[in-house]
């Protein structure tokens, strides 16, 4: 069977879709990708200063195109000026707390937006998918480690619900149409950084996500870490998450690439973790002895949407996919303090990485 060529990456100049598409370059794929800047940094000229990161790391040329998809008829004209195999949709709003602060914005965005994409690709007779999913989904578990299985729905957030609420409308296309060809990727939680320190984690909105806050901690931009809550049910009253590399996560989408073209899957559902969870005072304490850093922390109270405790069973992913997370939580720390270390202000700043043409 001919191997795929062209993927069509949303939200490909963010975190996890930027270290993905250095692996798709990597792994022979051409890349076609849009972002609308809502959470990523774009350059005077509408560029994507991650992308051209990417291209000077693998030394490939990325198609990139501003387009939000909510602008239904500009996705559609990019789309119909390529040969698209596939598509892996990443692009969403994904903060957590924000979420429940403006449940509409995220409704709009990550549902329409789902919905826009999904009718393009339809149109355009393109019915492989690979779907940015979310442990979130799980709510807070009945049961640890977690596995595909586990009931979802009972979703904490306004985040997970439209993570949850699209792999619904996922199943509902994929059983009403023979043709979708759908894996959807339970994400634990990603961290970390390519290790060339060129490309990392550049929230444009606050730094809400664990590790980016307490690098800005540990470079001096901010003052201390607020641990958000300290009486929750585990080893030592912090939040417990299984902390993935986005390495790792980004091998698992090429490996989710694989299986479509070889099984007709209609819907299939993946979790990718470590099957390790680390709780939030375990992770500075790794960070710092990794690092040499030091996080000065102060308690504060749970912050709204969070749950105990989210661990992965991901051995069906590691099974099926042929899939081996390679990097431990060391690597994460590392990694990331090295691309934070070389770009103090993330993508705006003057980085002490030259870039080409820059
Ligand atoms: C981790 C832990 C916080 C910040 C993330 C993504 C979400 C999804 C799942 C992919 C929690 C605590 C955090 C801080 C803290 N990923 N914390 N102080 O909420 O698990 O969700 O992974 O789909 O998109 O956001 O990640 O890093 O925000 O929080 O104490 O300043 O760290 O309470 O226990 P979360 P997080």
């Amino acid at each position: 069977m001919a191997k795929w060529k062209t993927v069509f990456v949303t939200g490909g100049a963010g975190y996890i879709g930027s270290h993905c598409i250095v692996e798709l370059l990597d792994a022979g794929y051409d890349v076609i990708a849009i972002d609308n800047f809502a959470n990523c940094v774009n350059d005077p000229k509408g560029e994507a200063p991650s992308l051209k990161r990417v291209e000077q790391i693998t030394g490939k040329k990325v198609t990139f195109y501003p387009c939000d998809l909510l602008d239904k008829a500009r996705l559609a004209k990019i789309f119909s000026e390529h040969e698209i195999d596939c598509v892996i949709h990443f692009a969403a709003m994904k903060a957590v707390g924000e979420s429940m602060q403006v449940p509409l914005l995220y409704y709009k965005n990550n549902i329409v937006g789902t919905i826009n994409l999904l009718e393009v690709m339809k149109d355009h007779n393109c019915y492989q998918l690979v779907f940015s999913s979310s442990c979130t989904v799980y709510g807070n578990p009945d049961t640890l480690p977690i596995t595909e299985d586990h009931p979802t729905g009972t979703v904490t957030n306004v985040y997970g619900r439209t993570k949850y609420f699209i792999e619904e409308m996922l199943k509902d296309i994929s059983a009403a149409e023979k043709n979708w060809n759908i894996v959807s990727l339970r994400y634990f939680n990603p961290v970390g950084a390519h290790s060339s320190g060129l490309i990392g984690e550049d929230p444009t909105k606050a730094f809400t996500n664990l590790m980016p806050y307490m690098a800005q901690v540990a470079i001096g931009n901010k003052a201390n870490l607020t641990i958000y809550g300290g009486d929750y049910d585990t080893v030592d009253g912090t939040g417990v998450r299984d902390y993935i590399h986005v390495m790792d996560l980004a091998s698992g989408h090429v490996a989710a690439l694989s299986k479509l073209q070889k099984e007709h899957l209609r819907l299939k559902v993946y979790n990718l973790g470590l099957g390790t969870g680390l709780s939030v005072k375990q992770l500075v304490h790794e960070f710092e002895h990794a690092t040499g850093t030091s996080i000065p922390i102060c308690m504060g109270g749970r912050r709204i949407g969070d749950v105990d405790s989210l661990i992965c069973d991901g051995t069906l992913a590691m099974h099926e996919l042929e899939w081996k997370p390679q990097y431990d939580v060391k690597a994460m720390c590392q990694d990331f303090w090295r691309w934070q270390t070389m770009n103090p202000d993330g993508y705006r700043g003057n980085s002490t990485t030259k870039v080409n043409g820059s």
